[in-house]
């Protein structure tokens, strides 16, 4: 009886009723996880955040950034989505906002100005990157780890490394955020062929960077409709698509609401590879033996731990062996100056 009158987000308050929420079967429960987002006052982490407060898995949302949160946690604690807020400032906060965490996005550090590469990103990002990484190593090991923060294809590896040196990485449970690439790639796909770009699904492999980020059209469903000039288009515009939102910001910031976007709905496909009940692969930056670079993005599904299965490279035309070819080239260089700097 208490069970059904309780809501989820009222039994994580009461001892008694948290009791037998845990004691509720998996599949009766509605809201699980503890996600933290650091770097979460940013362009990014304040969408990001909003939209994670909607999302009916999230129990408890930890807001961190070195800027203060507490205006920012007060204003999402309004909302009547049941999904607990908790803010988090300064350096020294970051270990108790990770801490317990099934899920944490790190979205901390510089974003691209005008005429920088997500290369020029690395000395600031780099760091940043390492101590998040190393403090969920210490205080949530069990947690899955999403990157945001640019450049993706470089700082990954410094991830892995900062978890390494913890003696706690495990590959399954680390991810750079390349979802944006692939939410570009439906949607411009989808207004091409004048179709709901939510229909549209298509791998988009390799990493997060101008030509690492090769889209597989020959395996798009439904079937891409369109000349090879017109994939060519297409593929730049993805590849360039950062630069694009840049140029219409009039260079004073970069992709915010739509990588915030992408960043909720990739949590959310990790949520439900926690829950057991994984949605359809997606893809993302992982430890990989696909290819001669040691992180590429491919298409995967989630589970309790993480990777459930890598699904590998799919089928490629010539076109496309030709671009991945590129892209691990320059993966390999990225991965390697990574590994570097945390030596
Ligand atoms: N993966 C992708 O597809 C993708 C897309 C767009 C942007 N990005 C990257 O995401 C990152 C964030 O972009 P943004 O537009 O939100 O930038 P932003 O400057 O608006 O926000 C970054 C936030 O990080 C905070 N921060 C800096 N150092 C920190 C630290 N040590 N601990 C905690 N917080 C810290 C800042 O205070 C700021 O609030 C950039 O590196 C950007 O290049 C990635």
């Amino acid at each position: 009886m208490l069970r059904r009158k309780c809501k989820a987000a009222v039994m994580a308050q009461c001892r008694h009723c948290w009791r037998l929420y845990q004691a509720t079967p998996s599949h009766m429960q509605t809201r699980q996880f503890k996600v933290a987002v650091i770097g979460a006052a940013g362009g990014i982490g304040q969408p990001l955040a909003l939209l994670l407060m909607t999302n009916k898995l999230v129990t408890e949302l930890a807001v961190h950034d070195i800027e203060p949160t507490t205006g920012f946690r007060k204003d999402l604690s309004h909302m009547d989505t049941g999904c607990q807020v908790k803010a988090y400032f300064g350096s020294d906060q970051m270990k108790t906002a990770i801490k317990g965490a099934d899920i944490v996005m790190i979205t901390a550090g510089m974003p691209r100005k005008p005429g920088q590469t997500r290369d020029f990103l690395f000395d600031t990002n780099a760091p940043i990157v390492a101590k998040a990484a190393a403090l969920v190593s210490e205080h949530s090991s069990h947690a899955l780890v999403g990157i945001i923060t640019n450049p993706v294809n470089a700082v990954v590896a410094v991830a892995a490394e900062a978890m390494k040196k913890c003696g706690r990485y495990d590959p399954r449970r680390l991810f750079g955020v390349t979802t944006l690439d692939v939410v570009r790639a439906e949607k411009f796909i989808g207004d091409h062929m004048e179709i709901n770009p939510r229909k549209v699904r298509i791998p988009v492999i390799g990493g997060h960077a101008g030509t690492t980020i090769v889209p597989i059209f020959s395996q798009c469903q439904p079937p891409f409709e369109g000349d090879k000039e017109c994939i060519e288009s297409i593929v730049k515009r993805i590849q360039t698509g950062g630069d694009e939102v840049v140029k219409a910001k009039a260079f004073k910031g970069s992709a915010t609401l739509s990588m915030a976007y992408a960043a909720a709905r990739f949590t959310n496909a990790l949520m439900r590879g926690l829950k057991g009940e994984p949605g359809p692969p997606e893809c993302a930056y992982v430890e990989s033996d696909a290819t001669d670079s040691p992180f590429l993005s491919t298409p995967l599904t989630f589970g309790p731990k993480g990777i459930a299965k890598n699904h590998g490279l799919p089928e490629l035309d010539e076109r496309e062996k030709q671009q991945l070819k590129v892209a691990v080239d320059a993966l390999k260089k990225s991965v390697s100056k990574g590994v570097k700097y945390m030596e």
